[in-house]
C-alpha cells in the first residue's frame, strides 16, 4: 500500500492517536486526509479535510462514504473506554464500547469496502489493543470489545481479499492519549504509534505490534493460559 498520494480517512482524527495518523498521513505525502470527527469543529490540524462522522450513526456512516468515496486507505481509529466490568459493570457502558469499538469499526468496512474496490483495493487498518489478549482487572468490556475487532480484523482480511484490500492489525499497549490520562503507567507516543504502524501498512504486514508488551503478549498467546492468569490457578472457594 502506497501512502504517498493516497487518500486516507481517519476516524476519531481530532485527538489522541488518530491525530498523530492525520499528522502523519500528511508528513508522509497523502494526496488526501479525511479527518473525520463527531465534532468536525475540533479538528486543528492545517491540510486535512474535516468531515461529521459519528461511527455508531448509520446516517453519518453512509454519508461521510458518500463524501469519501475516493478513500484508498481507511484506518479505524476511533475508541472508546469505559473501564466496565464484565460481571458487576455497567451493562450500557458495556455496550457502547461494543457498538463504538467493534460495531463502529464494522460499519466502516461495509460502507468503504465497495468504494476501496473502486478505486483498486487499497488498505483498512483496523486499531486494535493488547486488552484483546489479556484479561485484567479492569477494562474487560473494553477487552471484549477489542477481541472481537480483532475477530473481525482476520475475518475481512480473508473476505476482502479477492478485491486486493490490504488489512492491518495494528496491537499497541498503553499510549499517551486522553484516553489514559491519570493512568501512571509507561506510555507510546502516539507519533511513535502512528509511524509505526503506517511502516507496516506501507510494507504489507498482516499485523503491527507497535511495542514490547504487544510482542511479548502476542508470544504468551501460545502458551498455558495459566502463564498470563498464574494467580486463577487452582482457585478456591473463599474460606
Ligand atoms: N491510548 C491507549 O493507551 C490505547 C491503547 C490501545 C489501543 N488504543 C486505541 O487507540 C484508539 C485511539 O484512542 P486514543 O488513545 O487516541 O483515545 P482518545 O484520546 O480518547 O481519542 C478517542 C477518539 O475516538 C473518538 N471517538 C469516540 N467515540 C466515537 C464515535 N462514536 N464516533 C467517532 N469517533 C469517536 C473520539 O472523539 P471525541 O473527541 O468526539 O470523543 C476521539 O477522537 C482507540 O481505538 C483506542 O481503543 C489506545
Amino acid at each position: 500500500m502506497q501512502i504517498e498520494n493516497s487518500v486516507a480517512l481517519v476516524t476519531g482524527a481530532n485527538r489522541g492517536i488518530g491525530r498523530a495518523f492525520a499528522e502523519e498521513l500528511l508528513r508522509r505525502g497523502a494526496h488526501t486526509v479525511y479527518a473525520a470527527a463527531r465534532r468536525p469543529e475540533t479538528v486543528d490540524l492545517p491540510g486535512v479535510i474535516p468531515l461529521q462522522l459519528d461511527v455508531t450513526d448509520p446516517a453519518q456512516v453512509a454519508a461521510a462514504a458518500e463524501a469519501a468515496s475516493d478513500t484508498t486507505l481507511l484506518v479505524n481509529n476511533a475508541g472508546i473506554s469505559t473501564y466496565a466490568k464484565l460481571v458487576t459493570g455497567d451493562l450500557t457502558d458495556i455496550r457502547r464500547e461494543m457498538d463504538t469499538n467493534y460495531y463502529g469499526s464494522l460499519a466502516m468496512v461495509r460502507a468503504f469496502a465497495p468504494h476501496l474496490a473502486r478505486n483498486g483495493g487499497g488498505a483498512v487498518l483496523n486499531v486494535l489493543s493488547v486488552m484483546a489478549w489479556l484479561g485484567y482487572e479492569h477494562s474487560n468490556g473494553y477487552g471484549a470489545s477489542k477481541a472481537a475487532l480483532w475477530a473481525l480484523t482476520n475475518g475481512i482480511r480473508v473476505e476482502l481479499i479477492e478485491q486486493g484490500t490490504q488489512v492491518t492489525g495494528l496491537l499497541l499497549a498503553s499510549t499517551d492519549t486522553d484516553m489514559m490520562a491519570g493512568i501512571d503507567v509507561a506510555k507510546n507516543r502516539p507519533e511513535d504509534v502512528a509511524r509505526v504502524a503506517l511502516d507496516g501498512v506501507a510494507a504489507g504486514a498482516l499485523e503491527v505490534l507497535a511495542d514490547e508488551i504487544s510482542v511479548g503478549l502476542k508470544a504468551s498467546l501460545a502458551q498455558n493460559p495459566a502463564v498470563l492468569y498464574p494467580q486463577a490457578v487452582g482457585v478456591r472457594p473463599p474460606a
